[in-house]
């Protein structure tokens, strides 16, 4: 590695909770790397001046996170596959060239979470059912077909976003009326809730876990808090249950190594690094 001093970061508006600086930080120190990871408030009006500015300070690339995920896509040269086919981009790399690469890792985070948590466990083994039909589940959606699922039973409260994200990705997705997910939930393979219920200061999942069988593996994407009462009610039913927070702790890996050329590990250190 050269002595240069290199630079990354992450743009959003607002900036302040977000825990990438602690975590790229971690790294940066466990790694004795000499670079920077630093957070940005950058306002939609500003993210074109500041996509065009920050390769010229001499910066290696950048995570985006709300509200610019769709928007930095058209200020991209280039857009990776996965990247276009969950249509938003979260990590940002300023090529040698001086062209601007949009990946997207939420995905990669999502399955990485999954392998590391139960490793014995395979996409390919049977459906999955996916809680939620926003932005979260659409990386959710892509990453689990692309991995294998056989299929993927999708439940919204609002039946009309299941409807198109199915119509989005094809016969492979399957809707479930939200009152009914209940009974589809049985024989899945996977279990994952990507809707903001049971995070801290929201109303618990209005699930019934009666169908819920051990072979189930279950996940959430919330990670705020840790255990929530979804993962906390499987694991009492006997099924392998993978907290949210690996998810964030993987999709970052793939950006730190491309800017700071150092492939990162994600285990408890780093785990503890970004809780306190
Ligand atoms: P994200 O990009 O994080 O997925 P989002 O697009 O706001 O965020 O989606 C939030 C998800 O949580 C949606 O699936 C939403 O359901 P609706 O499409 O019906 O709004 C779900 N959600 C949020 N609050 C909910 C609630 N009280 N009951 C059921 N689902 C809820």
């Amino acid at each position: 590695m050269s002595g240069k001093l290199r630079l990354a970061g992450v743009i959003g508006h607002p900036i302040l909770h977000s825990k990438s600086p602690r975590l790229h930080g971690h790294w940066l120190k466990r790694y004795g790397i000499d670079g920077h990871y630093i957070p940005m408030d950058v306002a939609p009006d500003d993210l074109a001046r500041t996509i065009e500015l920050l390769p010229r300070l001499g910066f290696a690339g950048i995570n985006v996170t709300l509200p610019h995920k769709e928007a930095v896509m058209a200020l991209c040269d280039e857009i990776t596959p996965r990247a276009k086919a969950v249509g938003a981009v979260n990590t940002v790399i300023f090529q040698e060239d001086g062209s601007v690469l949009g990946d997207n890792t939420d995905g990669y985070g999502f399955m990485a979470n999954l392998y590391a948590g139960a490793p014995s466990w395979r996409a390919d083994m049977g459906p999955a059912v996916v809680l939620g039909a926003g932005g979260a589940a659409r990386g959710v959606v892509a990453a689990l077909l692309d991995a294998g699922a056989p299929h993927i039973i999708l439940s919204n409260r609002t039946v009309e976003r299941a409807t198109a994200l199915q119509s989005e990705f094809g016969t492979r997705v399957v809707v479930s009326a939200w009152d009914d997910v209940g009974d589809a939930i049985k024989g899945a393979n996977l279990l994952v809730n990507t809707t903001s219920l049971g995070m801290d200061g929201q109303p618990a999942l209005p699930v019934s876990l009666d169908h819920l069988g051990s072979e189930t593996l279950v996940t959430d994407i919330v990670y705020a808090p840790l255990k929530t009462q979804l993962l906390i009610d499987a694991a009492a039913r006997g099924c392998a249950v993978v907290d949210g927070l690996g998810m964030l702790l993987h999709q970052a890996a793939p950006g730190f190594e491309a800017w700071f050329g150092q492939k990162p590990i994600v285990d408890d250190e780093l785990r503890d690094a970004v809780l306190s």
